[in-house]
């Protein structure tokens, strides 16, 4: 069944750049009410400022460091107060680091788990109690093509999102009863601030860069615009990697060779 997306309550995490102030944009266009999060509240004021003018949307924007549980739970309270209610959670904000598994230091890999899955699973939990005592509610995780297939020197962020899949899978099911439904988003390698300003210090000289074939995040935010009606149980973008998804499960060695050949890195002796 399609949601009609004007006046629904939508809370976007991540929205200060890239895929999530694509998908603010989008979703006010649709007449949406928007809680936008992210650290950076001057980013955050500057496009509520934008949305107002272009869309006249009432836009609630709350800074919030989602590596700290408290502030997700206040997060979603403070967005459920503003509104009255909370129709859509689009848990959008990512990190990416990128090393050699054995020199990445654990730090590194901590903030990847924080950021992209627990700050996931708490924010789940503030919101699916409320979202039954209202009857219902959808829940939009954005994980990644990483999640379907680890690559050389993004395994812990691969994992990262690996998990969230798996979570966000688990949830669906469990939570069925309640009305609240869960889409899974698996963007390919698209153009926002993250690959843009990644830091590859540690990464080898020849590493590929993929900077001529990344797809626009206004694409993604589209087609999460459209999950919001629709409502599926997944997303991939651009759509050939649900394709590719299906040939790493089926014929997992053969695609480690291409995977090799793509990133020069060595073969097995
Ligand atoms: N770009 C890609 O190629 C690609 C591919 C597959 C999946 N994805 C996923 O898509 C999602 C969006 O990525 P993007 O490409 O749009 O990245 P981006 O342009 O770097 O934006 C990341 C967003 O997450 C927010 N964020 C990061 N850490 C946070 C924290 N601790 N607390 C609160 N907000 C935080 C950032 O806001 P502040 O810095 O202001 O806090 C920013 O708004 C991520 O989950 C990413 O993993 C991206």
């Amino acid at each position: 069944m399609q949601a009609e997306l004007s006046s629904q309550v939508v809370l976007i995490t991540g929205a200060s750049a890239g895929i999530g102030a694509a998908t603010a944009r989008e979703l006010a266009r649709a007449g949406c009410r928007l809680a936008l999060v992210a650290r950076r509240k001057e980013r955050l004021e500057e496009l509520a400022l934008e949305l107002k003018t272009r869309h006249n949307t009432d836009a609630f924007i709350h800074a919030a460091d989602l590596e700290d549980p408290e502030q997700v739970r206040a997060m979603v309270e403070s967005a459920a107060r503003h509104f009255g209610r909370l129709d859509v959670l689009i848990n959008n904000a990512g990190l990416l680091r990128m090393a050699p598994l054995l020199a990445m230091p654990l730090d590194d890999m901590e903030h990847l788990m924080d950021t992209n899955f627990w700050a996931v699973v708490h924010a789940i939990r503030a919101a699916a109690p409320l979202m039954t005592r209202q009857g219902g509610g959808h829940i939009i995780n954005v994980a990644s093509a990483v999640s379907r297939r680890g690559l050389p020197y993004m395994a812990v962020y691969a994992a990262t999102k690996w998990a969230l899949a798996g979570l966000t899978e688990g949830a669906r099911i469990e939570l069925a009863a309640e009305n609240i439904r869960f889409t899974t988003v698996y963007p390919g390698s698209i153009d926002t601030e993250m690959p843009r300003n990644l830091d590859r210090s540690r990464l080898p000289a020849n590493y590929p860069n993929h900077a001529r074939s990344r797809v626009p995040a206004e694409r993604v935010a589209q087609a999460i615009a459209r999950a919001v009606r629709e409502k599926p149980v997944e997303v991939y973008v651009p759509w050939w990697l649900r394709c590719v998804s299906w040939a790493c499960a089926i014929c997992p060695g053969f695609v480690d060779r291409a995977v090799r050949r793509h990133y020069k890195t060595q073969s097995p002796t």
